[in-house]
C-alpha cells in the first residue's frame, strides 16, 4: 500500500505511477534526506513529541540505512514514488513500526525543500573550490607570462599589444565574480525550511531553531508558505552556473581559435585532444568545444525553471518536481567542465614566439604613434587622422610602421623625429598602459599581488 493510500479505493494506474515518480532522478538526494530526517527526529525528541528512546532508535536505523545505501545494498522502487517515501519504507523494513512516527509534524513539501537546500549547500561549496583551483592555475600561468606579449583584439581585429598575463588574469576576475556570486547565493541556500509542514506550519511545536542549528543553517524561513514554495535559491544557483559556463565558453572559444593553425598561439596537450577517424593529421580541441556546447544545456535549465515557476500559485505544486533533473544535470555539467579545465590549462603549451612575431608584424603600434604626436602637442583627433593615413600608406607599400623611413614620416607631419621608432616597439606600447588595471608591466605586477591576496583569502 502507498504511504498516502488510506483515502484511495483503487490502485494507481501503472502509467501514472511511472509518470509521477521521481525516484529515478532524486535518488541522489538520499544522503541529505537521511541527514534531514535525523535532525527532524532529534527535533521531535527535543520538542517533547517523541521519547529519547524512540529518537535513538530512529537515528540508529537511519544511520544504518545510510550505510546500506552507500554500500549499494538497497534498491529503490518506483512504487514508492520518490526518495522520501522510499527511505521511509526502507526504514520501516529496518526498524519496524516506529518508522511510522518519523513523519510526525513534517510534509514532503518541507522535506524536499530541505533536501534541496542541503544538497545545494554542499555542491556550491564544491564548485567554489573547483573554481578556486582553476583560478590558481590561471594565476600560475600569468606569473610565468608577464613578459609574453601578444596582440589584443577588438572585433577580432588586432587592436593593441597586451601581456599574456593580463589576458589570463581577465579570466581570473570573471571567475572571481562567480565565486562571489556563489558566496552571496549561499545566504539564501543556507535557509532552513523544515517546520513549514505542507504549507501552513507544522501542527506540532517544533523548535525550528534547534533543527537549523543541528544542520548548520545560517537562518530559518520566516514564512511557511514561502518556505515550501521557494525555489529562488535554485534559480540563483542556476544563474551563477550559467555565468560560470558562459565564462568557460568564452575561454573555450579563445583556446579553439588559438590552437587553430592560423593562430598557432597555443597547443593543447595530446591528452586533452582527440583525433579524426578519417583525416590522420587532425588533432581536435574537443574538450573546449564540448564545454562551449554544454553551456547551452545549463542556460536551458535556468530558463526551464524560471518558466516552470512563473505560473505557480502558492504553495507546493507537483510542477516543482521538474526542478530536479535540470538542476542535477547543471551541477554535473559545471563540475565536470571545471574539473577537466584546470589540468587542460595547466598542460597547454604556449607558443610565445608566435605571439611575439604576431605583435611585431602588425599595426597594433599605431595608437602608440598617435599618442606620440599628441604628447608633442598635436590634438589627438588630428594625430589619429595623420596616423590613419600613414597606416593606409604602409599597407599599400607593404611596409610595417617601423620600416617607413623618417623622411616619409615627416611628409605627413613635421612633428615626427627619430625617437618615433622607440614608440613602435611593442613593449613601449604595452608599458604606456600603466594606469591601474592596465597591461603595463608595473600595473600587471600590482594586479598579480591583488589576485594572490584573493586566492589566499579563499584558502583561509
Ligand atoms: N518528489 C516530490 C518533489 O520532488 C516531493 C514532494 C512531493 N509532495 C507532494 N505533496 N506530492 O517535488
Amino acid at each position: 500500500m502507498k504511504l498516502w493510500g488510506g483515502r484511495f479505493s483503487k490502485a494507481t494506474h501503472s502509467e501514472v505511477e511511472i509518470f509521477t515518480a521521481s525516484i529515478e532522478f532524486d535518488a541522489c538526494l538520499a544522503e541529505v534526506d537521511i541527514l534531514g530526517s535525523i535532525a527532524h527526529a532529534k527535533t521531535l525528541g527535543h520538542s517533547g513529541i517523541l521519547t529519547n528512546d524512540e529518537v535513538e532508535k530512529l537515528c540508529a536505523g537511519l544511520t544504518k540505512l545510510q550505510k546500506k545505501i552507500q554500500d549499494g545494498k538497497v534498491q529503490f522502487q518506483i512504487a514508492h514514488e520518490d526518495i522520501h517515501m522510499n527511505i521511509e519504507k526502507l526504514l520501516h523494513d529496518e526498524i519496524g513500526e516506529l518508522a511510522s512516527k518519523l513523519h510526525t509534524g513534517r510534509s514532503r513539501n518541507d522535506q524536499v525543500a530541505l533536501d534541496l537546500h542541503l544538497y545545494l549547500r554542499e555542491k556550491t561549496t564544491d564548485i567554489i573550490h573547483m573554481i578556486h583551483a582553476l583560478q590558481t592555475v590561471l594565476v600560475e600561468k600569468a606569473e610565468v607570462h608577464v613578459d609574453t606579449l601578444l596582440p589584443g583584439y577588438t572585433h577580432l581585429q588586432r587592436a593593441l599589444p597586451i601581456r599574456l598575463a593580463h589576458h589570463f588574469l581577465a579570466y581570473f576576475w570573471m571567475f572571481q565574480r562567480d565565486i562571489e556570486r556563489l558566496q552571496d547565493a549561499m545566504k539564501r541556500i543556507s535557509l532552513m525550511p523544515l517546520g513549514a509542514g505542507a504549507l501552513a506550519g507544522s501542527g506540532f511545536p517544533l523548535d525550528r531553531a534547534y533543527t537549523a542549528e543541528l544542520l548548520g543553517f545560517e537562518n530559518i524561513y520566516e514564512n511557511s508558505l514561502d518556505a515550501v514554495s521557494d525555489r529562488d535559491f535554485v534559480v540563483e544557483f542556476l544563474s551563477v552556473a550559467a555565468s560560470i559556463m558562459m565564462h568557460l565558453s568564452r575561454l573555450s572559444e579563445e583556446l579553439i581559435l588559438w590552437s587553430s593553425q592560423e593562430f598557432s598561439f597555443i597547443e593543447l596537450d595530446d591528452a586533452f585532444c582527440t583525433g579524426s577517424s578519417m583525416m590522420p593529421q587532425k588533432k581536435n580541441p574537443d574538450v573546449p568545444e564540448l564545454v562551449r556546447g554544454k553551456t547551452g544545456r545549463v542556460y536551458g535549465t535556468l530558463f526551464s525553471l524560471l518558466t516552470i515557476l512563473k505560473g505557480l500559485p502558492l504553495a507546493y505544486n507537483k510542477d516543482m518536481q521538474e526542478d530536479k533533473e535540470g538542476l542535477f544535470d547543471a551541477i554535473k555539467t559545471v563540475t565536470t567542465c571545471l574539473s577537466i579545465y584546470t589540468p587542460m590549462i595547466q598542460t597547454m603549451k604556449i607558443n610565445t614566439e608566435t605571439m611575439r612575431s604576431a605583435v611585431e608584424n602588425d599595426y597594433s603600434n599605431a595608437t602608440g604613434l598617435a599618442n606620440y604626436l599628441t604628447s608633442r602637442g598635436v590634438p589627438f583627433r588630428h594625430a589619429h587622422e595623420i596616423i590613419g593615413k600613414i597606416v593606409s600608406h604602409c599597407i599599400e607599400k607593404k611596409l610595417l610602421l617601423a620600416e617607413l623611413p623618417l623622411k616619409e614620416y615627416q611628409k605627413f607631419s613635421t612633428v615626427f623625429a627619430g625617437d618615433l621608432y622607440d614608440v613602435l616597439k611593442p613593449e613601449f606600447s604595452v608599458d604606456t598602459c600603466s594606469v591601474r588595471g592596465g597591461t603595463g608591466k608595473p600595473a600587471v605586477i600590482k594586479q598579480l599581488e591583488v589576485v594572490k591576496q584573493k586566492i589566499a583569502a579563499l584558502e583561509k
